[in-house]
């Protein structure tokens, strides 16, 4: 089949404190964070450091359901998540729908970019959560 991931857009970081990590980040490595901002539909705030043709994007916890909370109450800080791009969006979720591979939500939400994304469900897909983010259209 047609390989469907064309490039990893960014992973997806999950912490307690953005501040001291974007501290640490910067100080450590010399990498540059972008300004944080509060998605709250998804429960986070949200810093982007960008390393060549991938963004690490840094995850705080925002508001009282965030799915990042209890996240760091089961694993703690650490790798959270890697998006991929693909070109088709609802093709290609159709297809891995029907593949048995399970989707967090119904429906694509509208992640940081603006751009449509879904989460994958982790239980079928050997415990990485992957997410999918349409391609910027060329
Ligand atoms: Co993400």
């Amino acid at each position: 089949m047609e390989q469907m991931f064309k490039r990893v857009n960014h992973i997806g970081i999950a912490v307690k404190d953005l501040r001291s990590t974007i501290k640490f980040y910067s100080e450590t490595f010399g990498l540059k964070s972008s300004a944080v901002r509060e998605v709250p539909s998804q429960g986070v705030k949200i810093a982007m450091i960008t390393v060549g043709d991938l963004k690490l994007e840094l995850l705080e916890p925002f508001g009282e359901h965030s799915p990042i909370s209890n996240f760091l109450a089961k694993r703690g800080q650490g790798l959270h998540h890697i998006t991929f791009e693909v070109d088709e969006m609802e093709k290609n979720v159709a297809e891995i729908k029907q593949k048995g591979v399970r989707t967090l939500s119904e429906l694509p939400s509208v992640g940081y970019d603006g751009k449509p994304i879904i989460f994958l469900h982790p239980k079928d897909t050997g415990g990485v959560l992957i997410e999918i983010e349409k391609a910027a259209s060329k």
